[in-house]
């Protein structure tokens, strides 16, 4: 399951769109940097980029939506498969790139872009285990039911209309009894694993490869969120006392107001408590 590459595509579309003939048209401001891969100009490297990655992802996309709405072996393992190919591209073009780096700040950028992709364990053993236990996480999502109830669409569209309390805390503990325990140790190899890619691919684990894709340092994006989370903590706290009040008019304070200041998850409408 490639799910680690959900932008890979979009990636690869804004390579090929952002390569503008003037990248081609330049070669002789290009460095004379080390390369033993490629046809040695990093404008043609990045669209060999473009180009490849758009048929290789294609693939792997389509083997991956063939397992999401066919839940079957033969399609994980087919799933599975093609995202080690995909896998493979990726590692050689990662290779190939720390062998150029750039003349234009888009250049850059998008040497810097393809690198954030770099969260492939060099293993091929580690590569299936992890598109494993991928595979194998969304598979519980997919397939638990409680009281023969799936998430989609009878679990989600009850915990958005129901009322009573009892039966959204049945359904959302239910649901959780029947997923959680199943995923828990699958998610801590899936944790394991993925730090071993991205410090495979130069980071110092997955969280800074995240952090790393905002177009500024880990350590200016960790600041840069304080300070936005600063200005919208105002907003969020009325917006979560307005909740409470109005929850509190439904099912009685006392049952809403917990000693933790906290809203009980179950009534917010969704099992994600995004809304
Ligand atoms: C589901 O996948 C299996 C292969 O595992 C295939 O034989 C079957 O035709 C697929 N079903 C649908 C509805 O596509």
């Amino acid at each position: 399951m490639p799910l680690k590459h959900t932008s890979l595509l979009s990636l690869a579309t804004l390579l090929l769109a952002a390569i503008t003939p003037s990248a081609f048209a330049a070669p002789a401001q290009l460095p004379l940097l080390p390369h033993n891969v490629g046809s040695g100009s990093v404008a043609a490297f990045l669209e060999k980029v473009g180009s490849v990655l758009v048929s290789a992802s294609k693939l792997a996309y389509e083997a991956e939506w063939r397992y999401a709405t066919n839940i079957t072996s033969d399609n994980q393992e087919a799933a599975t498969e093609a995202e080690l190919v995909l896998n493979e591209l990726i590692i050689s073009l990662l290779a190939e790139s720390r062998t150029y780096t750039g003349t234009t700040p888009d250049e850059k950028r998008k040497l810097h872009l393809l690198s954030l992709y770099g969260g492939v364990p060099t293993s091929t053993a580690d590569q299936r285990a992890l598109s494993t236990v991928q595979g194998e996480m969304s598979a519980i999502y997919s397939t638990a039911r409680y009281k023969g109830l799936a998430l989609e669409p009878d679990l989600t569209e009850l915990m958005a209309t129901e009322r009573e309390w009892d039966v959204l805390l049945d359904a959302w503990l239910g649901w959780r009894h029947v997923t959680g325990p199943h995923l828990k140790y699958l998610y801590t190899t899936f944790a394991t694993l993925s730090n071993i890619g991205a410090h495979d691919g130069g980071f110092a684990d997955t969280g800074a490869q995240w952090r790393a894709g905002y177009d500024m340092d880990g350590a200016a994006f960790i600041s840069h969120m304080e300070d936005v989370w600063e200005q919208v903590l105002p907003l969020y706290e009325q917006l979560h006392c307005y909740v409470r009040g109005k929850l509190g008019e439904v099912y009685g304070e006392e049952r809403v107001d917990g000693k933790d200041g906290l809203i009980p998850a179950h009534l917010l409408g969704k099992f994600r408590v995004r809304q």
